[in-house]
């Protein structure tokens, strides 16, 4: 390893899951830049593994080491998108660069000026500025995803946990979805966990692969 290499994640021994382990001996790291796609059936593991990383769930052995900013460091786009279904796309997408503000900035004020204008780039790059006053409830399932990934983009943080945010996206928007996120991702030398059930789409926007197999982790070089 380069001594300028940034590490943003180390697990070191790490088991995860709830009453029984569900993936063992994770030892990993992961560095600025990269762009990991966790892969295996479902049931496996996959999202424990993101919410163990994120620190919602604790691991049963070992540890999680996380350096990335207390504030905002950590976007996570869940499987379920976590939006607010009846305010307004921008409100959902403003929420993002909320961690920047003082904690004295209440969530009914508005954002100040740039605040919004972060907001608008990333609805803007999303290819949904025309639904930015809409609610969210009566968008469509890829339209959520966008909306996800545009309040993630906006918080500008310095690891994306991204779990199956590309589902229900068709290929113009997958491509849309991909360069904004790793246009921020390059801009904050941040990195991204993404899991993803379309193995090819996973070799195609991924330098790393993790394949979940039998309660390991098994990593597999792309390029
Ligand atoms: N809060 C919980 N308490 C106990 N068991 C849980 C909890 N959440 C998930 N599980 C169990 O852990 C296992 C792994 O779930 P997980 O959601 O990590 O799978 P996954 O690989 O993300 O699957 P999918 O591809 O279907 O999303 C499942 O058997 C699930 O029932
Ligand atoms: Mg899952």
């Amino acid at each position: 390893m380069s001594l300028l290499e940034e590490v943003l994640v180390h697990l070191h021994d790490v088991a995860i899951g709830y009453d029984v382990p569900l993936i063992e001996d994770i030892n990993i790291e992961v560095i600025a830049g990269d762009v990991i796609a966790v892969l295996g059936p479902s049931g496996i593991g996959k999202t424990t593994l993101l919410r163990t990383i994120a620190g919602l769930v604790r691991p049963l052995e070992g540890d999680v080491e996380l350096a990335v900013p207390s504030r905002g460091g950590l976007g996570y786009i869940p499987q379920r998108l976590g939006l607010i279904g009846n305010l307004t796309v921008r409100d959902n997408v403003e929420m993002g660069t909320r961690v920047s503000l003082s904690r004295w900035h209440l969530p009914f004020f508005p954002v100040p000026g740039k605040q919004r204008r972060i907001a608008e780039r990333a609805m803007e790059d999303l290819d949904i500025l025309t639904l930015a006053d809409q609610p969210v409830r009566i968008l469509s399932g890829g339209q959520q995803r966008r909306v996800a990934t545009a309040k993630t983009v906006a918080q500008r943080p310095k690891l994306v946990l991204a779990d199956e945010f590309l589902g229900e996206l068709d290929d113009d928007n997958v491509e849309i979805v991909m360069e904004t996120v790793r246009q921020a991702i390059d801009a904050q030398n941040s990195a991204m966990i993404m899991v993803e059930h379309h193995e090819e789409l996973a070799k195609e926007v991924a330098n790393r692969i993790w394949r979940i197999k039998d309660g390991r982790l098994i990593e597999e070089l792309v390029r």
